[in-house]
Parts: C-alpha cells; structure tokens; sequence
C-alpha cells in the first residue's frame, strides 16, 4: 500500500505512532496550568524525547493557548520535527483557531471531537444521534479545507453503542478524516473490552484501513497502559499518552510505561505488527534516553510529583535509585531487574562538577544533558550553580538539573522575594521577616509568627501580598542524597475552584518553601490577570457557531 505523503498518518506501518498530549489533556489537570515559556520548553524536550505527534494545547481556550500553540508549531514544528495538533470541538470557530493556530508548522494536525454516547449526547450536547452524524460530517471536512491532517474523536467511545459509532467513525472517514481515535474518556473499559473495540471497529467500518486508528484513555480503574497495549495487538498504532502519566482525574496513559512495555516486551508484541519475534526493530521512535529527564521537566513544571514506586520514572523504580546496593548480594543484577536504567537515561548519579568548577566544565556538561540555554540563562544558571557549589562540595547532574530548570523555567515575577529571615528553635516561637518587591515598584516588608518555620514565613507572605488562599498541598523532597543536598520544595494552593502550583529547589528547604510559595503566588497573579481559559470537554458547545 502506497505511504501517505502526510506526516504521521501512514497506515499498515511496523511501528506505533507516540500523540503526546502532555500539553492538552495533561494540562487539564487542576493546577497542571503552564505559561507559554514553560510549554515551550516541554515541547522542546518532546521533539528531543522523537515523540510523533505533540497536541500542543486548545487554541480557542484562551488568547494565551492560542499563543503556546502558534510558538510551538513556529518554534518545534520543524520539517523533521515532531507533528503540531492543536485541540477543537466541532465547531467552526474552533477549528479555524485550531488551524491558524497549527499553520506555522511545517506538518500541523486538526484534531476535531463530538461525543457519541448516548449520556453525553443527551445531557452534554443535547443532540440527537442524527445530528451528531451530521455535524461530524461537516464539521470533519470544514476542518479539511484547512489542512490534509485530520484527527476526528468520537468522544466517551467506549461508552458508545457500537453500530452508531461506526457509523459516525464512517462519515468521518468519508469527509477526510486521516486519522481516528478511539477515546475512552471516562477510564471505564477493560483490556479484553478495549481491544474487542477496536476489532469490532476494524470489521464493520468502511475504509478503515485508509486511516490510523488512535487510542486514547483515562486511568481512572488503572487499566489505561494495559488497555492501550490491548488495542495494539488489535490493530491500533497510534497511542495518545502523557508523560507521568497526568491529565484528568486518575490521569492518562503514560508515554514511558508504553514506550517501555513496547520495548522491554517486543519479543511478545512483535507478531501483532507483523514481524520475527526476535526482530530487534524498535516498536516506537523514541529515544528512551530522554525519558527520565521528561519526566522531571514535566513534574517540576506542572508541580505533579512522581510518586516513588511509579513504573519506570518512579525514584524507586530500579533499585539502586533507592539507595539499596544488591550488588554485594546478588551476583546478577538481572535477577531483580529487567531493564537497564540507562535506558531510560538515568546515570547512576555521576558528581561531575564541584566548587572548583569553571563556565566552560559547566557549560560543556549541561550541553552533554541536553541542556541548550541561551547566554542570558546560561549566566544566570552558572552564577546559581556558583551559590549553590559554595555549600555543597559535589554538584551531581540531577543538582545541575534541579539548578537548570529553577533559573530558566522562572514565571513572570510580580511579587519578588527580596529578603527572608527566620529565628526558630525548641524554645523559640517561630518568627519570619520578609520583604518582597511588589507589582507596583515599592519594596514592601512584613513579620508574622507562625508553628514553624514554614508557616511563619507564609503568614509573613500574605500580610504583604494580601491574596486570599489555601494551602492545599505542601511536599519537600531531596535531590540527590547526602546530608547536604538541594531540598525541592512543591507547593499547591487554592483560590476559588482554581488550583495553582510552586516550585523551587535550595540548599536552605526554609528557603525553597518561601521561593516556592511566591512562584505559586505569581502564577495565581497571572491567571488572575489573563482570564480565565474555555474547558473543551466541559463547557458548552456555542450556539450559532455554524453548526
Ligand atoms: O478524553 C477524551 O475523550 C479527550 C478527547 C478530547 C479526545 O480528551
Ligand atoms: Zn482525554
């Protein structure tokens, strides 16, 4: 069969298609929110993971969803690079925003939704099964006027009676669609049923082999990863995943559990694409030694925490990570483990750089981590690493990336941490002095007392910005281990339903609590500022949107 001159959408290939949805549905999660700097840079981290396809956001959510997704299609949607998607419901104005958004790409994608279960036709968009036929049909070739790359889901699939789906899956097909995803929206499918779903739809839809069938599900039983790879041997071969996993409620499917199960497995899963088992072809296009470093960019971005027993980025995921040394105990290290962690770029922790450490070692060990930082964060970053190389003798990578992504990942600064003072003690009442530089210019200075450090220095915090909110969450974690290592402070607060997230990494966890409180504070400021953006699954479809 002759290959599709469009990127991403050849069928009948011998490997999967990685959709990374990171930036949409996992952004969707609450408090998950990135600014367009920090979206940028895990698109960038996205094309150097090779994933196929990034759905870079919701266009017509918001002014600055729309932005993200334009910077990223002009910036990352290179000829070799990945597929730019950007997310529209079956509206018209949504998909024109969807397209201009996605047009700077050199290969850009439309991906359009309509629900098809009886309970969401019925209660969400209060349309008959006709009508959803209909506009599936128009909405799917308005989309086609704009680009040949057309992705069409019929939303809360596995819920869907079977014989309307196919039909819908039929007329999206018939209209231009190039690629259809079958989602499980609600988490509610078992593997036997998901793949039993894809079957029934490779049987009774027509011209289904001229497009890629997709998948796509939430994690709400548990099942997400292990329904996917059911539906793989049925004949999918795009998966729609997340890194770590995020996204709404339980999450997504998780871009590395995938990836590796393909991997680590592929001896099994080699017949269900056609080849030797012992072919050693990779099953996906990623470069699995970027796996780990995505991990952490996502997390200390979106303020997620990887829990530490998640499967492949977890921090007891292979045990050395977790500090236990079998080595004096077990002859082979395959006896506990089936894959090296090097394959998932982690590096045993390497020290490679130390107080005595120039620009050049810094720079050149950064470049060897994949690290490409302009000379202004470069600056910045070295004179960090510098602070941080004076209280602690050995700078390991995971300190030069905690140290990275904390200098260069830094939100729009209304309210700035000018000083911090604490006094605390068995006997002492815990007591915080802080001064932050505030929106307008002034210097502005506070103290409270609190039930300890932290709290102290928080209440001192709001006297002078005076946002209402609640604390929701509050986590210290350590980088590396060592009595002197950098502590990771995330933080997640409240105000109203919306929740926002903070991160900052110091020797001093004092001192990272109070960092982290106020780049939480800042985001809650921007937010505030900027409006608030449209859910595409949650909010109504408008009237009189041409549909
Ligand atoms: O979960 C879902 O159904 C979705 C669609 C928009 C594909 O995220
Ligand atoms: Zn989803």
């Amino acid at each position: 069969m002759a290959k599709d001159t469009v990127k991403n959408t050849a069928r009948d290939t011998d490997r999967v298609l990685i959709f990374d949805t990171t930036l949409r549905d996992g952004e969707q999660s609450p408090g998950a929110t990135m600014n367009v700097a920090e979206k940028l840079a895990v698109a960038k981290q996205l094309a150097r993971l090779n994933v196929d396809i990034i759905e870079a956001g919701f266009p017509f959510a918001s002014p600055g969803d729309f932005e993200a997704v334009q910077r990223i299609a002009a910036e990352v949607g290179t000829p070799n690079g990945p597929t730019i998607c950007g997310l529209a419901r079956a509206t018209k104005g949504d998909i024109e925003a969807a397209a201009k958004a996605v047009a700077p790409a050199a290969n850009g994608r439309i991906h359009t939704f309509l629900a098809t279960s009886d309970i969401h036709m019925k209660y969400k968009l209060k349309k008959s099964r006709a009508d959803v036929l209909a506009m599936t049909g128009e909405m799917v070739a308005y989309a086609k006027s704009f680009t040949d790359d057309i992705e069409f889901s019929p939303e809360d699939a596995g819920r869907s009676e079977p014989d309307f789906l196919y039909q819908v899956l039929d007329r999206a097909i018939a209209a231009g669609a190039t690629t259809l995803n079958i989602p499980d929206t609600v988490g509610y499918l078992t593997p036997t049923e998901f793949g039993d779903l894809i079957r029934g739809i490779k049987a009774n839809v027509s011209n289904i082999d001229r497009v890629v069938i997709s998948v796509h599900g939430h994690n709400d039983l548990g099942l997400a990863v292990a329904n996917f790879l059911e539906a793989v041997k049925a004949g999918a071969r795009q998966l729609e995943c997340t890194i770590n996993g995020i996204g709404e409620r339980a999450g997504n499917a998780a871009l590395e559990e995938l990836v590796m199960a393909l991997h680590v497995r592929r001896q099994y899963y080699n017949p269900f694409f056609g080849l030797p088992a012992e072919s050693e072809a990779p099953l996906t296009n990623i470069n699995t030694k970027e796996l780990y470093k995505s991990s952490r960019l996502v997390s200390n971005v979106t303020g997620m925490l990887v829990q530490p027993n998640k499967a492949i980025v977890g921090a007891n995921a292979f045990a050395h990570e977790s500090g236990i040394h079998q080595d004096g105990v077990l002859k082979n290290r395959l006896t506990y483990e089936i894959m090296d962690a090097q394959l998932i770029g982690l590096n045993n922790n390497l020290i490679v750089l130390g107080k005595h450490s120039g620009r050049n070692a810094f720079r050149t060990r950064l470049g060897e981590l994949g690290f490409e930082l302009s000379d202004q964060e470069l600056n910045k970053a070295f004179l960090r690493f510098k602070d941080v190389a004076d209280k602690k003798k050995e700078i390991s990578d995971r300190d030069l990336e905690a140290i990275v992504n904390d200098e260069t990942l830094q939100i729009a600064e209304h309210f700035k941490l000018e000083l911090i003072q604490v006094s605390c003690g068995s006997n002492a009442t815990p007591t915080a002095t802080v001064t932050l530089l505030m929106p307008d210019g002034q210097d502005l200075t506070d103290a409270a007392i609190g039930t300890g450090p932290v709290d102290a220095i928080y209440r001192a915090i709001n006297r002078v910005v005076q946002i209402e909110n609640d604390l929701i969450e509050y986590s210290v974690q350590s980088v590396t281990a060592g009595i002197d290592a950098m502590g990771e402070v995330t933080i997640r607060l409240q105000q109203g339903e919306r929740i926002y997230s903070g991160h900052a990494a110091n020797t001093d966890i004092v001192v990272a609590s109070a960092y982290a409180y106020v780049n939480a504070l800042n985001r809650l400021y921007t937010a505030s500022q900027a409006g608030e953006s449209i859910h595409p699954q949650k909010e109504k479809i408008p009237v009189g949107t041409g549909v």
